[in-house]
């Protein structure tokens, strides 16, 4: 098999706000093949724990990295678990956190996983395989009003009753390429799409399945917390319902206590036009930046 790619998004942006030339402990949220706490090491980081809730990203970035040694450790966890991680070791507070929030490229593009309607497979979608329902099991099993409302609200499709009416009366839909099919007959079209028709329905089951928004205030709040003063905190968001909560939330510690979190970034950082021809999947992409002040 070709080696997984996920080409690591906002690289030199997210070195420029870390700062790893600092040395110091860092975490990385979102491990997923390593590309930026590999960087984070090779610029000067001390030492990451590197976390994801993806065990086979975990095995991939083991082998990328194990040129680093013990300086980088890999954890199977959630990044809401982030202060029972950090706890569990010991640390109180860290010079760096990252999180490249979503999923990678080897997720998207690895057969089996359900996340893409480019093939037909089984419509499962978990990032982490070993818990919660499949997108199949909430397709099939969420009534009618519950389902139209995800699909409104995670991927924020104005047809969302409709395609809830079509994939209910379609049931049981068991892969990717059904579910595709059914939302494409249900959404009307005119004419040339942009984007496939089927683009919203997924993007919405992913984020539910997943539960990509819960919590998701709750841990900037904790990351921010167990900086030390200096350290800074990095986000990386794709879509704007993810923006929306990491600015909210920066900006509200940042009213709350300015003297424990200050917002770096007045608006968000996007990739350079080059980057985004060279990579897709970058074009969506904003990183957005807060510290811990340094005393005096
Ligand atoms: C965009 S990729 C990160 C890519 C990484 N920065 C790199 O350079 O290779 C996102 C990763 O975060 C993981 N992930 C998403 N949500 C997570 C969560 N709540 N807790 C832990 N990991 C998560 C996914 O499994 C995926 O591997």
């Amino acid at each position: 098999m070709d080696e997984p790619i996920h080409v690591p998004v906002l690289l030199s942006e997210v070195l420029g706000a870390l700062e790893p030339q600092r040395g110091g402990l860092f975490v990385d949220c979102t491990l997923g093949l390593g590309g930026h706490t590999g960087a984070l090491l090779e610029a000067g980081a001390t030492r990451v724990i590197g976390l994801d809730r993806d065990r086979s990203a975990l095995g991939v970035a083991a082998t990328r990295l194990a040129a680093f040694g013990e300086r980088v450790e890999f954890v199977h966890a959630d990044y809401r678990q982030l202060p029972a991680v950090l706890d569990a070791r010991g640390v109180e507070r860290v010079q760096g956190v990252l999180a490249d929030l979503g999923v990678s490229s080897m997720q998207f593009d690895t057969q089996g996983r359900g996340f893409s309607f480019r093939r037909d497979e089984p419509l499962d979608m978990r990032m982490d395989q070993s818990a919660g329902p499949t997108a199949a099991d909430l397709v099939n099993h969420a009534g009618e009003e519950e389902l139209a409302n995800a699909i409104y609200q995670f991927g924020e499709e104005r047809f969302s009753r409709r395609i809830s009416r079509a994939l209910v009366a379609a049931r049981p839909i068991t892969t990717t390429g059904e579910l595709a099919a059914v939302v494409r007959r249900a959404v009307p079209t005119k004419g040339w799409q942009r984007i496939d028709p089927a683009t919203r329905t997924f993007q919405a089951l992913r984020i539910w399945v997943n539960g990509e928004l819960d919590g998701l205030d709750r841990f900037v709040s904790d990351a921010a917390d167990r900086l030390e003063p200096g350290g800074r905190l990095a986000v990386i968001t794709f879509h704007s319902l993810e923006d929306r909560v990491v600015k909210h939330t920066m900006r509200g510690l940042a009213a709350d206590a300015p003297g424990a979190f200050r917002v770096l970034t007045k608006k968000p950082i996007v990739p350079r036009e080059e980057e985004i021809a060279a990579n897709h999947r970058a074009r969506s992409a904003k990183l957005r930046v807060g510290e811990h002040p340094a005393a005096g």
